[in-house]
């Protein structure tokens, strides 16, 4: 049988610190509030003219590296951005081109927070199937460019960040496995995906949209619709309750429980959001990771960002039962297991 397993991890943030008090120059707001309300310190923002394809680029770099692959080992390249380069087309063709690759498929995913996910779920589904035998799969956002910063974007200028992360995909045969569960067992276990639309105006940036005509206004900017929208309550409410849930739907569908798991990495959106969902699953600190503190809420980035650094600070040991979890805009969640 084959399995996925994840080749190496990148990651690439922008140079440049934006500490909670540079932003209460710039709005109302305080680092107590910031701190006390989301767990964020500090975030990364671009400088002008980076985009989301260069952190991307910079992540992807990191991850061949660390594979001992160059980009023309690569098949696939799989997108996940709320914050695309340019309308169209996708951020994957200006991120293939920073790579130097030619003629591989380009796939852009759009689904917030959950996007890293939903992406993970194609590759998985390719990789199994033997479609693809390297996928490189990236989650970039450039969130600094449209944030509000002033007291009317308050509510999300102050939680979101930008930054990359990457991974490589291929497959590993699956054979019974040794006695500690290692070795040829490693791989991607399950992805679960989900989304309710009637929930999609509680976390949204109306405009620009086709929808309208012509599709950007001054009235639309004078109206705040460039501006992320979001019910803070409403998303935390559910945050908090189908991050647990998609945990359980996985483990139950591989006959795993919550003690199986030895690393689990929440979508970064709010430490608090995170700490709860801890708590509903019953894990002891040293099984759970973040880094919120130092980047904010990434969205489609933060998985792999967060996944990254696990690695590198030997947080995650071959073998170890691995589980992420996101929610965020759609509304979009879901779930994945990997033993490492
Ligand atoms: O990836 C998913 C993306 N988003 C999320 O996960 C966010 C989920 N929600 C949250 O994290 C929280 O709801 C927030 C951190 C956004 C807000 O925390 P809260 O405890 O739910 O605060 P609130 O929205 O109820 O606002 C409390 C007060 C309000 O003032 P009044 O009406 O009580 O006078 C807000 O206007 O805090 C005010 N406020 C701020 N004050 C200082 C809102 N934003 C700020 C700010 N600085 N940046």
């Amino acid at each position: 049988m084959r399995r996925t397993h994840v080749i190496s991890t990148g990651f690439r943030v922008p140079d440049r610190v934006i500490t909670n008090d540079e932003l209460a120059s710039m709005m109302n707001t305080s680092d107590e509030w910031i701190r006390q309300r989301s767990g964020i310190a500090e975030r990364r923002w671009v400088e002008e003219g980076e985009a989301g394809s260069d952190l991307g680029a910079g992540a992807a770099s990191m991850a061949l590296e660390r594979a001992g692959m160059t980009a023309d080992d690569l098949d696939c390249l799989i997108v996940a951005t709320l914050s695309p380069d340019h309308f169209f087309p996708g951020t994957g063709v200006f991120l293939q081109r920073k790579l130097g690759i030619r003629d591989i498929p380009c796939l852009d995913v759009r689904n917030q927070c959950a996007g890293f996910l939903y992406g993970l779920s194609v590759a998985d589904a390719w990789i199994r199937t033997g479609r693809y035998e390297r996928v490189l799969l990236v989650g970039t956002e450039v969130h600094s460019t449209g944030l509000h910063k002033n007291d009317f974007g308050r509510d999300t200028a102050v939680l979101f960040g930008d930054g990359a992360g990457a991974v490589i995909l291929g497959p590993a045969e699956v054979g019974r496995g040794n006695r500690n569960g290692s070795g040829s067992q490693r791989g991607i276990l399950s992805v679960h995906i989900h989304a309710d639309g009637r929930f999609a105006e509680k976390l949204w940036m109306e405009a620009p949209a086709s929808k309208y005509n012509p599709l950007i206004t001054h009235g639309h900017i004078d109206a705040g619709l460039t501006c992320p929208r979001m019910d803070g309550r409403e998303v935390f409410r559910q945050a908090v309750t189908r991050m647990p849930q998609a945990v359980h739907e996985a483990l139950d569908a591989e006959g795993l429980s919550i003690d199986d798991v030895d690393m689990l990495i929440a979508h970064q959106a709010n430490l608090r959001i995170c700490q709860m969902v801890q708590r509903a699953l019953r894990l002891p600190d040293h099984r759970v990771y973040n880094n919120i503190q130092r980047y904010g809420n990434t969205t489609a980035a933060s998985l792999p960002i967060a996944l990254h650094e696990c690695v590198e600070e030997g947080r995650l040991q071959r073998g170890d039962l691995l589980c992420l979890t996101a929610f965020g805009s759609g509304f979009t969640w879901g779930s994945a297991l990997i033993r490492w």
